[in-house]
C-alpha cells in the first residue's frame, strides 16, 4: 500500500476540493455583523489518497529501471521515529519490522553491488546477500582506509560473488577480494571517486546500505540518487542518529526531495526520496 504527498499542485486543487461549502456554518463572525468565508479564517489540511497495489508503486521499480549509461545510487536507512539507527552501545537489529527487511533484501537484489562502512561490519558483520526474497546477491563492497576489517567477517567470504574493499592506498592483499584505491580529500575518500570506480567495474546500480557516517559522506557529496528512510514505530530516545551531514544555515536551505510514501507489512513506513527532484 502507497500514497503519494501531493505536490505543490495537487496540494493547491485538494484545498479547493475540501473548501467548506458556503453554508450559515461555514460562515464566521467579522466585525459589524459581516461574516468571513471559513477558508480565511484557516485552510484546510490536504487529504493524503492511497493508492493500492501496482508495478507503479513498487518502491523498487526505479531503482531496477534507472539509466544504464550512467550509475544510479539508491542509499537506505533503517530507523526509529526519533530518527535513530543504532543503539548507543551499537545495537540496530531489529530496529525494523519484516516488511522492511524484505524491502532491503528487494533493494540488494535489484542492484550490481551493496557498499557499507567498515563501521557497520564491525558492529554487524552483516552478510549483505539476498535471502528473504527471488533474485541473485549483488558484489559486496566494503570502505575501509584504515585496514580495519577483522580477518574473516562473513562479507569477505568466498561465495562466487566479486567482492571489494575501497581504500586510499594500497594494504595488505586478501585473497580473491578486488582492492580499489581511490582518491583522498581531507582524509576522506571521495564518494564521487568511489562510484566512479565502481561504474568502471561494471556496478551501474549501488546500494549503499549503511551506516550512518558512510550514508553521510555520500549525501553530503550529492552522489545519492534516491533515499530509502524506513520508519519504523519504535523510540529509542538516544543512539546513532541515521544522518550526521554538514549543517545548514537555514531551514530554507534544507533538502526538500520530492518524495512517495509507502506502508508496508509490519507496520513500518517508507519514505522514497528522489534526491534529483524537489527542492
Ligand atoms: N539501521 C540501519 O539501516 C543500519 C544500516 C547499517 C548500519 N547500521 C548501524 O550503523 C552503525 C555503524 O555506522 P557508522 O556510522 O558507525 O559506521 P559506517 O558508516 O558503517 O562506517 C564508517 C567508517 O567507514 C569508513 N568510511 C566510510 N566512508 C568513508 C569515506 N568516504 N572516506 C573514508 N572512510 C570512509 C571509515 O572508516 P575508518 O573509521 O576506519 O576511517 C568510517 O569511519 C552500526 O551500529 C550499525 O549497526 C544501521
Amino acid at each position: 500500500m502507497s500514497f503519494k504527498a501531493p505536490d505543490e499542485h495537487d496540494s493547491r486543487r485538494t484545498q479547493g476540493a475540501n473548501t467548506a461549502p458556503a453554508s450559515a456554518d461555514s460562515h464566521l463572525a467579522g466585525e459589524k455583523g459581516k461574516s468571513l468565508p471559513r477558508q480565511e479564517a484557516f485552510a484546510p489540511v490536504p487529504v493524503h489518497h492511497l493508492v493500492h497495489g501496482g508495478p507503479e508503486c513498487d518502491p523498487v521499480t526505479p531503482v531496477r529501471e534507472a539509466d544504464p549509461s550512467r550509475p544510479f545510487v539508491v542509499a537506505q536507512l533503517g530507523q526509529s521515529l526519533d530518527g535513530r539507527i543504532a543503539t548507543v552501545s551499537g545495537e540496530s537489529r531489529w530496529i525494523n519490522g519484516a516488511g522492511a527487511l524484505d524491502h532491503l533484501h528487494a533493494l540488494r537484489a535489484a542492484v550490481d553491488a551493496v557498499v557499507v562502512g567498515v563501521g557497520t561490519v564491525l558492529a554487524d558483520d552483516p552478510r549483505l546477500d539476498v535471502r528473504r526474497t527471488e533474485g541473485r546477491s549483488p558484489a559486496r563492497v566494503i570502505i575501509d582506509p584504515r585496514n580495519r576489517m577483522p580477518a574473516g567477517c562473513r562479507c569477505l567470504r568466498d561465495d562466487g560473488v566479486r567482492r571489494f574493499v575501497i581504500r586510499g592506498e594500497p594494504s595488505d592483499a586478501i585473497v580473491g577480494v578486488e582492492e580499489v584505491i581511490v582518491s583522498q580529500q581531507d582524509g576522506s575518500l571521495a564518494p564521487a571517486a568511489v562510484v566512479a570506480a565502481l561504474f568502471e567495474r561494471g556496478m551501474r546500480r549501488i546500494l549503499v546500505e549503511g551506516g550512518a557516517a558512510t550514508i553521510s559522506r555520500f549525501m553530503d557529496a550529492g552522489c545519492v540518487d534516491r533515499l530509502h528512510v524506513l520508519v519504523a514505530p519504535l523510540i529509542l530516545g538516544s543512539g546513532k542518529p541515521g544522518l550526521d551531514m554538514r549543517p545548514v544555515e537555514a531551514l530554507g536551505m534544507a533538502r526538500r526531495p520530492a518524495t512517495r510514501i509507502h506502508v508496508l507489512g509490519g507496520s513500518d513506513v517508507l519514505f522514497d526520496c528522489d534526491m534529483r527532484q524537489g527542492h
